[in-house]
């Protein structure tokens, strides 16, 4: 999907596709430099982090595993409540391993810092998180995220694995959505 087919539902783009793979380059080289010798279990959270995971993974020369884990917030419209829901679970079995949890955004960081502890009562040797986003402005608790691809402002962002309503996941770019579409739906 291109900028054009959004037609003007697109705001503007915030972060291009080239400045995306040069800083996931940097953040693999960064990963690959911390885990020399080891071996990383990527986990993947569905289903934002699908492009993040795909691109990422492939940077890292460090020998990995993948698994993905879809988690949810209980109940509708409560996305900050801190109280997450497992979806779909791991098929791996942490103990020992290098786990290393792959985003595409963090925003309040309930739902990391939630994911961070419950993988970290599994028996792994370590736990860190890698984004390719984050929002310093919309945080509600304080997570300690390794490695982070770009500080975004507190706006509503789209594209490479970040929907509306499920639709633009598959923009190859990270933008903003024009206020019309939503406002749209809200009245
Ligand atoms: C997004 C993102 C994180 C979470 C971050 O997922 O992928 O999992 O929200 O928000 P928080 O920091 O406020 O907890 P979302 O619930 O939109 O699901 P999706 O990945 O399926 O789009």
């Amino acid at each position: 999907m291109k900028a054009s087919d959004m037609g003007d539902d697109l705001e503007k783009i915030l972060i291009t596709e080239e400045e995306i793979k040069q800083r996931l380059a940097q953040m693999a080289a960064e990963i690959d430099r911390d885990y020399e010798g080891k071996e990383i279990l990527l986990v993947g959270v569905l289903r934002g982090a699908i492009m993040v995971m795909a691109d990422l993974a492939r940077a890292i020369s460090t020998p990995l595993e993948m698994d993905w884990m879809a988690v949810s917030s209980y109940g509708s419209g409560t996305k900050s409540s801190g109280v997450v829901r497992i979806l779909k679970d791991l098929d791996s079995d942490l103990t020992g391993k290098h786990v290393l949890i792959v985003e595409d955004i963090i925003d309040s960081g309930l739902t990391l810092s939630w994911l961070k502890t419950n993988l970290a009562s599994r028996g792994p040797v370590s736990v860190e998180i890698a984004t390719l986003l984050r929002k310093p402005e919309a945080a509600k608790v304080d997570v300690d995220v390794k490695y982070v691809g770009f500080d975004i402002p507190n706006e509503f962002v789209i594209g490479y694995g970040l929907d509306y309503a499920e639709k633009y996941r598959n923009l190859p770019f990270v933008g903003t959505l024009a206020p019309h579409v939503y406002e749209a739906v809200s009245e």
